[in-house]
């Protein structure tokens, strides 16, 4: 287990930790926008960025690195908080204003390191994608793929395939939940359900009548885990009922016994 130090505060992680993972144990703020525990991490907004040495580098020798995907090494000293790396993400969230100058988001980051406008020329068609691929990373990760990031500069956005209705989508709204400003427009109700342009079909409990999952993604997750749709199918509420209903048998098998 390498011990490090962030901050000059001297912390011991597991050998497979990140620098990230390294800074919350020693109680050390690091902000990031594209970093979500349980995804692999991406590295690609930079805004974890921070200062790194090695045990056998020169004492004043520090590289910037971004600690959501850099692992930590025994000796290591990690600075979050120096000129040079408040002045590098000054320069992200700057960049970040420009494309999404009216995402509150964005502007809240920004006004930490106090940007309140972009000394950037803003995007003429402000858009509240920060492209920090979650969606795509989530929808990858449930083994769909359905979405992709697409085109360059401005018009770089998040898209399927040809922009039309993506044939893959299981319609799970994973990539809608994980957005972080909320950016991605979906409708669901209790029979209907919408995304990306693709239309879906609601299958419900059939004890509460409750919509509970779409027929694709049911189908998905009995596929991928050997595990029964009729599961996938079944009500939160349902569940809880059954595990009630086992309890109490078990409750009054245990009494009948000890009598
Ligand atoms: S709703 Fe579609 S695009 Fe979004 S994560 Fe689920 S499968 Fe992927
Ligand atoms: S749509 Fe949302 S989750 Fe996807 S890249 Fe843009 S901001 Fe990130
Ligand atoms: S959180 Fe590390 S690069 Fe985005």
């Amino acid at each position: 287990m390498p011990t490090l130090t962030v901050n000059g505060r001297s912390v011991t992680v597991a050998s497979d930790a990140t620098i990230l993972d390294a800074a919350r144990a020693a109680g050390v703020e690091v902000p990031t926008l594209c970093h979500f525990d349980g995804l692999e991490p991406w590295g690609g907004c930079r805004l974890c960025v921070v200062d790194m040495s090695q045990a056998n580098w020169d004492d004043d020798w520090f590289k910037v690195v971004t600690a959501c995907n850099h692992p930590v090494k025994e000796g290591m000293t990690v600075v979050t908080d120096s000129e040079r790396i408040i002045e590098t993400r000054r320069v992200v969230l700057d960049l970040l204003l420009a494309r999404c100058p009216d995402t509150p988001l964005v502007q809240r980051w920004a006004r930490e390191y106090g940007i309140e406008k972009t000394s950037y020329t803003p995007n003429p068609e402000p858009d509240d994608c920060i492209l920090c691929g979650l969606c795509t990373r989530v929808c990858d990760h449930i083994g769909v793929s359905a979405i992709a990031s697409v085109n360059r500069g401005w018009g770089r956005e998040i898209a399927p395939p040809f922009n039309q209705p993506p044939p893959d989508c299981i319609g799970c709204l994973a990539c809608a939940e994980i957005c972080p400003t909320d950016c991605i427009p979906y409708e669901t109700s209790n029979s209907r359900r919408q995304i990306w342009g693709k239309e879906f079909e609601m299958l419900r409990d059939p004890e509460t009548g409750e919509a509970v999952i779409t027929k694709e993604q049911s189908e998905h997750f009995a596929k991928r885990t050997g595990v029964p749709m009729s599961y996938f199918e079944t009500s939160d509420r349902s569940k809880r009922r059954e595990m009630a209903k086992t309890f109490e048998k078990l409750s009054v098998f245990d009494s009948g016994a000890r009598q």
